[in-house]
């Protein structure tokens, strides 16, 4: 039985459009075991009702196992905690490639390196900004070099906590890539260049009076906006209860603020505020996860 949590990822961070991502302290965790025939999968307890091909862990293990040559006869995948809620922008579809490759290479008496396993899983995702922070921890700036994943790890701010606001609407990544303007201006360039740049030294510095600023986008946040209702006036909540910077996850819906932890009111006001809207709205406020998948 190989036991495996891997943590929920908040993708994009402002101006880092498919290349900054952080791993967070919200887990999935999922056992797979090797059986003598046929695919069980155990969703919370009971048998998963989603299709078997549509299924990443199921999907992501046998695609790794069958290209390595692997023999095998069949599996139990047991959903056992998941946190992480699907399409909301904190990774759900990364955390289960991330699952079933780390299973493949366990099973296979770990014969991939963290770069192979890395190098697989954008394979299969498109993009490596939620798959290298669930993979390694902590956050992460990452890059295509044509099909090579290159990494970087950026210091996190000991204060720094991050208030995870997760509605009860789903936003799909391909329908909210599907809003995004082909070609940026000049201008839209540089601003985000900048901002990109400033957010990642202002983290290793630990300048927290320069994240608003640098936080700020004009790649993907104006054309999804208004796929997320209310998100503006939660943003505007936020900076009124002092958060130091708001952003959309990933591709949405979840919003994002970074808030001191020294902010002590923060989470009780914004979490009032909250609850009067319309939609349901779920809050955490989190530590950044340093570990990334472990075998448990
Ligand atoms: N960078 C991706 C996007 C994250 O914003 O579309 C979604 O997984």
């Amino acid at each position: 039985m190989i036991k495996i949590r891997i943590p929920a990822t908040t993708a994009n961070m402002g101006p880092g459009f498919d290349s900054f991502g952080m791993a967070l302290k919200f887990y999935n965790e999922i056992w797979i075991e090797e059986i003598k025939q046929g695919i069980q999968v155990i969703q919370e307890g009971k048998p998963s009702e989603i299709p078997l091909e549509d299924n990443l862990i199921y999907t992501s293990l046998v695609k790794i196992l069958n290209k390595y040559g692997y023999d095998y006869h069949g599996f139990k995948i047991e959903v056992k905690e998941c946190n992480i809620p699907i399409s909301r922008g904190l990774g759900s579809s990364a955390a289960c490639i991330v699952a079933g490759i780390t299973a493949a290479n366990a099973l296979m008496g770990n014969v991939l390196s963290t770069d192979d396993i890395i190098r697989e899983a954008v394979e299969i995702e498109g993009h490596p900004d939620n798959i290298v922070p669930a993979v390694i921890g902590g956050m992460v700036v990452s890059l295509m070099d044509e099909d090579k994943v290159i990494y970087s790890k950026v210091n996190i701010p000991n204060d720094l906590r991050m208030f995870v606001m997760i509605p009860n609407f789903k936003l799909s990544t391909e329908e909210a890539r599907h809003v995004l303007p082909p070609n940026y201006s000049n201008g839209d360039c540089i601003f985000n260049i900048s901002r990109a740049a400033m957010f990642v030294n202002a983290m290793n510095n630990g300048e927290l009076d320069k994240l608003r600023v640098s936080t700020q986008d004009r790649i993907h946040q104006n054309y999804r906006i208004n796929l997320i209702s209310d998100a503006e006036k939660i943003f505007e909540g936020a900076r009124e209860y002092g958060s130091l910077a708001e952003f959309i996850s990933g591709s949405g819906s979840t919003l994002m603020a970074l808030v001191d932890k020294n902010n002590k009111g923060f989470e009780k006001k914004m979490t009032s505020f909250l609850n009067k809207l319309q939609d349901k709205w779920e809050v955490h406020l989190l530590e950044a996860d340093v570990e990334g998948t472990t075998i448990l």
